[in-house]
């Protein structure tokens, strides 16, 4: 057993989630529950591999070697039944990067991309920096839960290149049936728009719920589809900048490849390759432990808002570690929740609005930390909200 109850230090570790808190929040002290990494301790069997690679005295540039590929071929296979061919794989020093590579191998300035607000924030960014024309096909909320608008969609894929899907979303932790994911992926390939399937979050799956990769839904989805994936939310890895791109046809994958070659990033981080690699060989048993753990933070904040702050309604988690809380029926306005947040509650969460049309009246916090911290968090929430 892991145990997720241990309270770890990150203060002065260079840390994003720490260190940038009187930046970001101008106030040193907030209790930091926005950038998706985890207050968890990364798995020992990971710190332990990197332990011993770091006993060599030399750490020169390195190669991915057969082994890593197959490890990410087998976990996909395990986890998700997703059966992929090692040369499908691509390195990427991130996520975020990858978009951006790929709105820059296969699209033009003017083109349109589409994007479901409200959405992880730097989609928005690979979008405008280049120059690309962002379509907004802004996710339906009914007051529950979250759809999508299919009509808009099917208009929308008629002006776009390409779509930036995220899947399991984030931040509203919706993870898409496979008749939502098909239908998507119809209109696509109806309209030659190329998929980009950000699924970053594809191993942080909540009871009850299942991953489908889009690429797996069918030959001619296969495709169309450029797969993002990584070790580093699932094993709080982000520091290591080691990412993966699944492209299956040949053509669309020479070109990224290119990209990447052409910017020398192929090499990517000796260390990343260790843990990763580890990651993947061993880390079943760890993650089901600590999905089990995040259940139970999901269920605690569930509860604890239902009985003691009926105004703030969270929206039912099925993926990721991230929870997604309506607090519009404080009746207050998005700078007064951020204010009370920061200075009444000492709490550092994501501001719903970064998250574009649809995030107004939310906030994002994230629950993956010990159960005290959660608990703490959510007695400041009381004291300001009730
Ligand atoms: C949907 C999504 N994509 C990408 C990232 C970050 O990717 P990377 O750190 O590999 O650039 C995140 C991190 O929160 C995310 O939520």
């Amino acid at each position: 057993m892991y145990n997720f109850d241990k309270i770890v230090n990150r203060e002065k570790t260079a840390s994003v989630k720490y260190d940038l808190r009187k930046a970001y929040f101008g106030k040193a002290d907030v209790l930091p529950m926005w950038v998706a990494d985890m207050d968890f301790e990364t798995p020992d069997f990971i710190r332990n591999a990197i332990m011993e690679r770091a006993k060599h005295p030399i750490y020169g540039y390195s190669i991915r070697e057969g082994e890593y590929y197959q490890s990410i071929v087998d976990w996909l296979k395990r986890r998700h039944n997703w059966e992929i061919h090692k040369k499908w794989i691509v390195h990427s020093p991130g996520i975020v990067p990858a978009l951006n590579f790929s709105v820059q191998t296969f699209t033009k300035p003017g083109d349109g991309i589409i994007v479901q607000p409200p959405v992880y924030f730097p989609f928005f960014m690979a979008i405008a920096d280049h120059g690309r024309k962002q379509l907004e096909n802004q996710l339906l909320f009914d007051g529950q839960s979250y759809s999508i608008n299919f009509e808009e969609f099917e208009e929308q894929a008629k002006q776009a290149k390409m779509f930036f899907l995220s899947s399991p979303h984030n931040p509203v932790g919706k993870c898409f049936t496979k008749e939502e994911l098909l239908k998507m992926g119809e209109i696509c390939l109806a309209n030659d728009v190329l998929i980009v399937s950000d699924e970053i979050h594809n191993d942080l799956i909540l009871p009850g719920y299942k991953h489908i990769p889009m690429a797996d839904l069918s030959d001619e989805l296969a495709e169309i589809t450029i797969t993002c994936i990584a070790p580093s939310k699932t094993f709080n890895l982000a520091g290591l900048a080691t990412s993966s791109v699944i492209i299956k046809n040949k053509e669309l994958r020479t070109k990224f490849s290119k990209t990447i070659a052409d910017l020398h990033l192929g090499n990517g981080n000796l260390f990343g390759t260790v843990a990763s690699q580890t990651a993947y060989t061993h880390g079943d048993q760890w993650l089901d432990e600590l999905m089990a753990y995040l259940n139970s933070n999901f269920q605690l904040l569930d509860s604890f808002l239902k009985e003691e702050i009926p105004q703030l309604k969270l929206i039912k988690a099925e993926a990721t570690y991230l929870a997604w809380i309506d607090f519009s029926a404080t009746g207050l306005t998005d700078e007064e929740i951020k204010s009370k947040l920061i200075h009444e509650a000492g709490l550092g969460f994501s501001h719903g609005a970064i998250f574009g049309k649809g995030g107004e009246g939310f906030q994002r916090m994230n629950l993956a930390a010990p159960r005290t911290t959660v608990q703490n968090a959510l007695e400041n929430l009381r004291r300001t909200f009730s």
